[in-house]
C-alpha cells in the first residue's frame, strides 16, 4: 500500500540541512528504537515509562508510545484483527522512524504478536537503532494483574479477537533483551534496559 501511495504521488524524500548525526550531537546520544513486545498487562508500559523516566533525568530526549495511547488518535480507526494490528504496527512503525531520525530515544510498549510486523519495522531502521525487548509473562500472571477487567471479558467472549486468550502471540525467537516481569521487579528490568543502551554504545 505504501509503495503505492509514493509511485502514484510521484513524490521525492527531501534531505534538509540538518543531518541526524548534527541532532545526535545537539542530543548527546544517538537515536533509538526500545521495542517492547508482549501480552497485554506483561507490564511493557510499566517499564518503559521508569526507564525513560532514568534516561530523562539523565538528560536524553525521550518518548514512550503505547497501544492504548495511539488507538486513541492516530490508530483510532483499527480494530484488533489481524489486518488491522499489521496496519496499526505498520503505521507506528513509520512514524517511530522519523522520531528516531530526529535522534530521540523512542520506547514503545505495544502487543504487537506477529513477528512479521516487528521484522518490518526493524527493517525500517539501520542495524543496531531498533532493539527488541521481549516481556514475558504467564498468560495467568498477566490476567491477575489486569486493572481493566479485559482478561476476564476476553475469556467470557465479550471481547473477541483478545491475545493470549483467542489471538496468538507470536514469542520473539531472538530479543535483544528478555524481560520476565513475573521473576523481577519493575525498576531490576528498567535498568537493564538501560545497560542495554549502554552496551550499545547509544547513551
Ligand atoms: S497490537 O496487537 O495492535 O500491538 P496494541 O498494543 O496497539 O495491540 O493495543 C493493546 C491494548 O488494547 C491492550 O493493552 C488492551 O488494553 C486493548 N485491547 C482491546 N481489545 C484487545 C484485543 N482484542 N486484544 C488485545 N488487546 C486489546
Amino acid at each position: 500500500m505504501t509503495d503505492k501511495i509514493s509511485n502514484n504521488n510521484n513524490v521525492t524524500w527531501f534531505n534538509g540541512h540538518v543531518s541526524r548525526k548534527d541532532r545526535e550531537k545537539l542530543h548527546g546520544h544517538k537515536g533509538a528504537l526500545l521495542w517492547f513486545t508482549g501480552l497485554s498487562a506483561s507490564g511493557k508500559s510499566t517499564v518503559a515509562h521508569l526507564a525513560e523516566k532514568e534516561l530523562h533525568q539523565r538528560g536524553c530526549s525521550t518518548y514512550v508510545f503505547d497501544g492504548d495511547n495511539v488507538r486513541h488518535g492516530l490508530c483510532a480507526d483499527l480494530r484488533f484483527g489481524h489486518e488491522d494490528r499489521t496496519e496499526n504496527i505498520r503505521r507506528i512503525g513509520e512514524m517511530v522512524k522519523l522520531f528516531v531520525d530526529a535522534g530521540m530515544i523512542v520506547l514503545t510498549a505495544f502487543i504487537s504478536p506477529y513477528r512479521k510486523d516487528r521484522r518490518k519495522v526493524r527493517s525500517l531502521l539501520k542495524d543496531g537503532q531498533y532493539l527488541e525487548i521481549y516481556v514475558e509473562c504467564p498468560p495467568d500472571v498477566c490476567a491477575a494483574r489486569d486493572k481493566k477487567g479485559i482478561y476476564a471479558k476476553a475469556k467470557s467472549g465479550l471481547i473477541k479477537d483478545f491475545t493470549g486468550v483467542s489471538a496468538p502471540y507470536e514469542v520473539p525467537k531472538n530479543p535483544d533483551l528478555t524481560i520476565r516481569s513475573s521473576e523481577e521487579d519493575a525498576p531490576q528490568s528498567a535498568k537493564r534496559v538501560i545497560k542495554l543502551l549502554e552496551e550499545y554504545d547509544l547513551i
